[in-house]
């Protein structure tokens, strides 16, 4: 292989950027170019892309977001579409692409596999979703960003003896919001993957105050059953039986700007830097991840359609170290 392409694509996550970084100067050290694809799949489609150089990715580790720009694009996994992308990949002599991303993006690049193109994926995104990695470009640092805007909560909801109800990102997957509860000291965490009765979380919120607590903390993940906003109007409509307010913070994007830390950083060059090994070897139609403390692989097709399930049992942690 003489020459690859690499692409960011979905939500951004803080360490992209290392990502980028890495895959560049990984195939860079190996004799081979890299261009760089503008906007993810939608910069295939409509031919947007620069020239890699090495310095072009210098100054970036530390960067938030993604100096390829990213975008969600629903014509890529469509026939048409995916003809279009890998008739523009080979006029454009890419033999293999690296694709950035989470989910979606990952059923891009397993749709492209499947058409016998060279591709592999680098598991990237704040809601640690995907399937066959442990974890995922960016999610520790969006976890940071949860945790702190806690620890701000807390204090304004103790001054006013508050309910702090705080939502967190994480499409269909419970994890951003488990465990931000368990690093923020949250009373309960409401998430997809556990069936709940509002009443309930209103009782663990009004126990904590009996217990003696000035303030009560639910995280609440934005794809639960129940989401922030349901949850506030179901207990303003209670405060006059249990005098009790509860205020609602969506963090939203806040989780997904921040400066990228060390361990997102370690993460993305470890994951760049393999991905762009496998591409130019020829191991193709994988996910690189992180499993069990080390760089892992896992053939695309295993992840396609899946969502991970977090681990349940941190809820009923959550639950013993909240008395
Ligand atoms: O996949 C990352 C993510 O931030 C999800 O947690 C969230 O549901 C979604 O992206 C929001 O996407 P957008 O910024 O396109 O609205």
């Amino acid at each position: 292989m003489k020459h690859l392409g690499v692409l960011t694509s979905g939500g951004d996550a803080p360490g992209m950027n290392a990502a980028i970084r890495a895959v560049t100067r990984e195939a860079l050290a190996r004799g081979v170019r890299v261009t760089g694809i503008v906007h993810g799949y939608a910069g295939v489609l409509d031919w947007k892309a620069v020239e890699l150089t090495a310095r072009a990715v210098g100054g970036i580790i530390h960067n938030g977001g993604t100096i390829l720009g990213s975008a969600r694009c629903q014509k890529f996994c469509v026939d048409e579409g995916l003809e279009q992308a890998l008739h523009n990949l080979t006029a454009h002599g890419i033999e293999g692409l690296v694709v950035i991303g989470g989910n979606g993006s990952q059923t891009g690049a397993a749709c492209l596999a499947l058409k016998g193109y060279p591709v592999v994926g680098v598991a990237s995104t704040i809601d640690n979703d995907l399937c066959g990695t442990e974890l995922t470009i960016g999610v520790d640092t969006a976890l940071n960003a949860a945790m702190e805007a806690i620890d701000r909560l807390r204090v304004t909801a103790s001054s006013h003896r508050q309910v702090s109800l705080v939502e967190v990102m994480g499409r269909k997957c419970g994890y951003l919001a488990l465990m931000a509860g368990l690093a923020g000291g949250a009373e309960t965490v409401v998430i997809p993957e556990v069936k709940i009765n509002p009443d309930d979380v209103i009782q663990r919120l009004r126990d904590a105050f009996e217990r003696g607590k000035e303030y009560a903390i639910a995280v609440v993940a934005e794809g639960a059953e129940y989401n922030g906003i349901w949850l506030e109007k179901y207990f303003q409509n209670l405060t006059h039986k249990t005098g009790l307010e509860a205020r609602l913070t969506t963090l939203g994007h806040i989780q997904r700007g921040g400066t990228p830390g060390a361990f997102d950083r370690i993460l993305a060059s470890e994951l760049g830097a393999r991905a762009a090994d496998r591409l130019i070897e020829g191991d193709c139609g994988i996910l690189v991840g992180w499993t069990a403390g080390k760089v892992s692989t896992v053939p695309l097709s295993e992840v396609l359609g899946k969502t991970k399930i977090p681990n349940l049992q941190v809820l009923e942690l959550i639950h013993r170290l909240a008395q």
